[in-house]
């Protein structure tokens, strides 16, 4: 089982090589939260890659470039999406001069010299067209400004990008940063050595991209404990007026298909027995509980409620180990927000080996003040929902490995 995960742990890392007076490009992942005016508003993915940067700055890297993407900005310049509002708080964690690069293609002199300790950061590397396409060309050029490419972005690692796969094909040495080990070594500890039984907690609003994960997931876990608005999606396969919740009508089938899977490898499945609904999210004016089954003309359900809490927590008291992934409403709104802090509370609460996944799970953790209480809190969403359905992440397969 988890033959991924133990490949993975087989790629070669920055202690395995010395990249003293090299040139190090680092892809880094700085997508992080940022609110209507345009604040951070959690910084732990930039936190996150520190040790990879300091390492090679300790260890006499003659330049450092960081790589990252920031939102989905459309192949071009768009400056919503400018990585220049991140580089201050790069500059203030990392407390060293970072020197932001909007053009690479015509800086590449000035990064390509060697001189000792430079930090550069290249403007959001998605304004370029190629770098979704894996383009050959983007990934060449990305190569030729330096000796050693490391892949720090756990959190694109399921992405096969030009910055987070193209550019292995045209770099010699090519090994993971220390925040990508330490992802694989905590899934490892969840999955490859489980203490069952592995609940999976799931949720949030990106229902298409990962409902059809969980076929394979299935596979993997024990228990599948489904809230926020996937679970309207299971919901209405069952047979429920969903009245304007937000569900996704091409994907009842897909969810037909996980809830009869689930009974072929005997995965026990829970889901919401009761909900919150609201007229309006903007401006609600009637809030109300009610089973599932009842949602009522023009209203949405917005969070799950508390016979649900209960009942999901029980589940979840009585695992071992424990992996969430996706918010059980819109918790970032105070009114909706209490099945997700409860949940938080249910898991940080256990005595399981627990790993919390995703940039809006994450702050949720953080919000219900729980951080400190969880056993591992991972930089990805995506790419550890792929991880649990057992790829090989492309930010992986293509990098150095250890000889066996
Ligand atoms: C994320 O926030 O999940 C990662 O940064 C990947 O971003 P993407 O889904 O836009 O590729």
């Amino acid at each position: 089982m988890s033959s991924n995960l133990a490949y993975m742990q087989g790629v070669k890392s920055l202690k395995d090589i010395d990249v003293s007076g090299k040139r190090v490009l680092i892809r880094v992942d700085f997508n992080v939260p940022v609110d209507s005016h345009a604040n951070i508003t959690d910084d732990r993915r930039i936190r996150a890659a520190l040790a990879t940067i300091n390492y090679c700055i300790d260890h006499n890297a003659c330049s450092i470039t960081l790589v990252s993407h920031f939102g989905s900005p459309k192949g071009a310049f768009d400056e919503k999406y400018s990585l220049k509002s991140i580089s201050k708080r790069v500059e203030r964690l990392l407390q060293k001069k970072v020197e932001f690069i909007s053009d690479f293609e015509n800086s590449k002199n000035e990064i390509a010299q060697c001189s000792l300790e430079r930090v550069f950061l290249l403007e959001n590397i998605r304004f370029h067209e190629g770098e979704k396409q894996n383009d050959a060309e983007l990934s060449k050029k990305l190569a030729s400004i330096c000796d050693i490419y490391v892949n720090d972005a756990f959190g694109t690692a399921h992405r096969k990008h030009a910055s987070t796969y193209g550019i292995t094909e045209f770099v010699q040495t090519k090994v993971a940063g220390f925040l990508m080990m330490k992802e694989i070594e905590a899934f490892s500890k969840a999955l490859l050595t489980p203490t069952r039984p592995i609940a999976l907690v799931v949720g949030g609003s990106k229902i298409s991209s990962k409902i059809t994960l969980l076929k394979e997931v299935l596979q993997k876990v024990d228990k599948l404990i489904i809230g926020g608005a996937m679970s309207n999606t299971f919901l209405k396969a069952l047979g429920y007026d969903m009245q304007d919740s937000l569900y996704e009508e091409d994907y009842v089938h897909t969810a037909l298909d996980v809830l009869n899977a689930s009974r072929e490898y005997g995965v026990k499945i829970y889901l919401p027995v009761d909900l919150v609904i609201t007229d309006s999210v903007e401006n609600p004016v009637d809030v109300r509980v009610v089973p599932a089954q009842d949602v009522l003309e023009g209203f949405k359900a917005v969070d799950i409620g508390p016979a649900t809490v209960k009942l999901f927590s029980e589940a979840i008291g009585m695992s071992n180990t424990i992996i969430w992934n996706g918010p059980m409403g819109i918790y970032e709104i105070d009114k909706f927000s209490k099945g997700t802090f409860k949940i938080a509370n249910a898991i940080a609460d256990c005595y399981a080996y627990t790993i919390v996944g995703g940039g809006d799970t994450a702050d949720a953790v953080d919000r219900a003040s729980e951080a400190e209480n969880f056993s591992f809190i991972s930089t990805g969403g995506g790419a550890s929902l792929e991880l649990l359905e057992g790829k090989i992440l492309p930010g992986f397969s293509n990098l150095d490995r250890i000889k066996e």
